[in-house]
């Protein structure tokens, strides 16, 4: 996100004047309402001061360092800066929301940074920008395609370069197209030849040469099969072309998606993302061979018939020529309106899908809330406002448009009306004449509409175009360097005094040491949200650290290839998600050359193989989208046995037992002791007894290592641990004795004691 903007002439020589040399100009934002007013202000950052400037004047001045309690506030219709100076709160600024607010946040966090640790390095923001910076106007949703400014001959150039190979097999087409164009437009000549010269006698109705007619007759049919014949070469032709560059697009967005780094994903919605790679790419492949050879076949014809035209009667172009300024401008108009209907029929029809979509993700939630009537009544709410929509928008369509043909048939009928006043006064004009010239201002006015819509229809296809661009030139925030190195793992992990955040001003993790040696195992604990998966994350590499570096085997993981890294690493996650397929197949998803007997002796580990067997069948068993159709133990064992097979030098858990009960915990626990041994892992627990045969813990608070050792060497520390450990242990002691008290549970159900018996 932009945070600093150039300000225009004036009011940078009021700052100019204004600003010390020791000052450092870091950020330059624009604020855009003064005492209920809209204006055109800048409220200007130095590493000292803020500099609120307007209409070449400097407003006013404060001391950053003075201030503080940086925050925005959301008004009705607009929003407010605020700082904390000598104990007062003070407006420092208002704009229009929407636009500035997300800048006005980050500069905010920028100020505390500035006051805290006096670091005068600008603070850079990844949020993507919502509104073109040159006209203002909003960014297409979730990208940042400006439909109005975006730079057309670029995006012809990338497209050209992409038909590289097949741009003969797209030529064809449109050559096809041509030769069709050519034999549609000669059989009007030919059926004036036969009604003047073997038909009629010219005036009389008088039947002249019924062989020479039926001879003329033959050779219409011929040239009109010929014409068909070329028109489904055409399309053959064209749909070969476009399937080849839509599988060469498909295939080339796809590999470009999947080696796109975790943020960068993130950051993207997947409905936005699946839409690029399905129905805009159709709409592209629609538009290249389908649309462009006909509009080049309707260009071709519309010229050729008005050639004819001229040379068979000049004057007729006049009339055909007539209603055609009226027309355009009528339908440049209903255009407009049934654009701006349309997209009222997309926005109520995609509320309508997004609602279905919502409520059948969370059908549970529905369900066990007893909320089906509500829904069914919001869900009937939206579906009428939909089909309202879809009826008025048919209800126009259906009537606008026969009315603009009919102005446009006036033209055939003045050229008619001429036609018959020359024939009836025997002045030139013969009766397969007519006939022709009709038929020719029938071919010259079809194809207007199309070219009437091609603005609309060209701006739609070059934004759809640059959406695909967007993300086939995103560069890829976690990528190889040149020379990768291939190691073979051995475990040793040496986090060095790294520092990262989401957002880079924003640390989660601050200057975290930490010393693993090969087959160790670490056990990670800490407060919801103090960033332990983070920690993982960084391990793996799915984000790169602001600061420091991780070392893996004395190697910066930047400097291991991204295969190499994460082929030797197993992760067993939080949020266990299985691909849809049979139960084998996502265990041995990472292994897929496994055999049957591995697959069976990684769910026998995991403690899955038992409940596999008596599923209706088996290792075969289909799994839905994210194995719904599986608890959430279920889940998770098979995601154990998934990581089992995979054979990891370095074995990371992620709540990996968090779905199990007690007892199913056990079994997977000495499972994964066993597997642990002679690799190292790097397990997050809540859970404390998950723990127990960890050889060091580390312990992390806000973001930073609050302490790391052994489980008796925290214990004595008496620390976050040690409070972690006996308020674990009280909750276990007064759970069991809750259940002591009830006769009917079992014994083996006890909640364990959380402390680990490893010390
Ligand atoms: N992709 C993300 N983008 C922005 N912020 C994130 C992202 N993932 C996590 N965070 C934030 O980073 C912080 C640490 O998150 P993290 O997932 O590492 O916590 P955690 O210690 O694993 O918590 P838990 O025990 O609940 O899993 C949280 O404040 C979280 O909101
Ligand atoms: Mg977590």
């Amino acid at each position: 996100m932009k945070l600093m903007y150039d300000m225009p002439q004036a009011d940078k020589q009021a700052y100019d004047a204004a600003v010390t040399p020791d000052e450092k100009l870091m950020y330059c934002i624009p604020f855009n309402i003064l005492e209920d007013r809209f204006v055109s202000g800048w409220m200007a950052f130095t590493t000292q001061k803020i500099y609120k400037i307007l209409d070449g004047s400097i407003l006013a001045v404060w001391n950053i360092h003075q201030m503080s309690d940086f925050k925005t506030e959301v008004m009705y219709g607009s929003c407010g800066f605020y700082a904390d100076i000598d104990g007062h709160t003070l407006l420092l600024c208002q704009f229009v929301s929407g636009r500035n607010l997300p800048r006005y946040t980050v500069i905010c966090k920028a100020c505390e940074i500035l006051n805290e640790t006096n670091d005068t390095t600008p603070v850079e923001d990844s949020t993507p920008e919502r509104f073109c910076p040159k006209c203002n106007r909003p960014y297409i949703s979730n990208s940042t395609v400006c439909p109005n400014c975006l730079d057309k001959k670029d995006t012809y150039k990338k497209l050209f370069a992409m038909t590289k190979g097949l741009r003969l097999m797209m030529c064809i087409p449109f050559i096809v197209y041509l030769f069709a164009t050519l034999f549609q437009t000669i059989n009007p000549i030919l059926q004036k030849h036969a009604i003047d010269n073997y038909m009629l006698k010219a005036g009389t109705g008088e039947h002249i040469n019924k062989v020479g007619f039926l001879l003329v007759v033959c050779t219409i049919i011929l040239i009109d099969f010929c014409h068909r014949s070329l028109a489904v070469i055409q399309s053959r032709a064209s749909a070969v072309a476009g399937h080849k560059f839509i599988l060469i697009m498909r295939t080339v967005l796809y590999e470009k998606i999947v080696s796109l780094s975790q943020s960068s994903l993130q950051r993207k919605p997947i409905g936005d993302v699946m839409q690029r790679v399905t129905t805009d790419i159709a709409a592209i492949q629609t538009f290249i061979v389908g649309q462009i050879p006909q509009l080049f076949g309707s260009a071709a014809t519309l010229i050729i018939s008005v050639i004819i035209v001229l040379f068979v009667k000049p004057v007729a172009v006049f009339f055909i020529v007539i209603p055609i300024p009226l027309f355009l401008y009528l339908m440049r108009l209903v255009w407009k309106l049934l654009w701006r209907r349309n997209h009222r029929q997309w926005l109520v029809c995609t509320q309508l899908s997004y609602f279905l979509q919502d409520v059948l993700n969370g059908i549970r939630v529905v369900k066990s809330y007893g909320q089906e009537e509500n829904t069914i009544e919001k869900h009937e709410k939206t579906l009428w406002r939909a089909s309202d929509q879809v009826e008025s928008n048919l209800k126009f369509t259906n009537t606008v448009m026969p009315l603009l043909s009919f102005l446009l048939q006036l033209g055939n009928y003045l050229v008619m009306f001429y036609g018959y006043t020359l024939l009836f006064n025997q002045d030139g004009m013969t009766m397969g004449e007519l006939a022709q010239i009709t038929t020719y201002t029938s071919l010259i006015y079809s194809p207007l509409t199309a070219f009437l819509a091609l603005p609309d229809t060209l701006t739609q296809f070059l934004t759809r175009t640059s959406k695909i661009f967007e993300i086939l030139e995103e560069e890829n925030e976690i990528a190889d360097i040149d020379l990768p190195i291939d190691i073979r793992i051995e475990g040793n992990i040496h986090v060095k005094n790294i520092t990262f955040g989401y957002d880079a001003y924003n640390p989660v993790l601050k200057d975290i040491n930490v010393d693993i040696k090969a087959g160790e195992m670490i056990g990670i604990v800490g407060h919801s949200g103090c960033g332990k998966s983070t920690l993982i994350n960084l391990i793996m590499r799915l984000y790169d650290v602001n600061r420091g570096e991780i070392i893996i085997d004395d190697v910066n993981i930047k400097h291991i290839s991204q295969n190499a890294l994460r082929s030797q690493m197993g992760v067993v996650l939080q949020e266990t998600l299985l691909f849809s397929g049979t139960i084998r197949d996502n265990i041995c998803y990472a292994m897929p050359t496994a055999t049957d007997e591995e697959v069976i002796a990684a769910a026998k580990i995991a403690n899955a193989h038992d409940f596999i067997l008596k599923l209706p069948e088996g290792y075969n068993t289909i799994v839905g989208e994210k194995g719904y159709s599986l608890s959430g133990g279920e889940r998770q064992r098979i995601a154990i046995a998934r990581a089992i097979i995979h054979n990891p030098r370095i074995l990371i858990l992620d709540e990996a037992t968090a779905a199990l009960d007690t007892e199913t915990e056990k079994l997977i626990q000495d499972a994964l002791n066993r597997i642990s041994e002679g690799r190292t892992t790097l397990a997050i627990a809540h859970r404390l007894s998950t723990l127990r045969n960890a050889d060091k813990l580390l312990v992390i608070d806000k973001g930073r290592v609050a302490e790391f050792g052994t489980h008796a060497e925290l214990l004595a520390q008496k620390g976050i641990y040690y409070k972690l450990v006996m308020a674990q242990r009280r909750m276990a002691t007064s759970l069991n004795k809750k259940k002591d008290t009830e006769p009917s549970k079992e014994q083996s159900n006890k909640v364990s004691d959380p402390l680990p018996s490893k010390a």
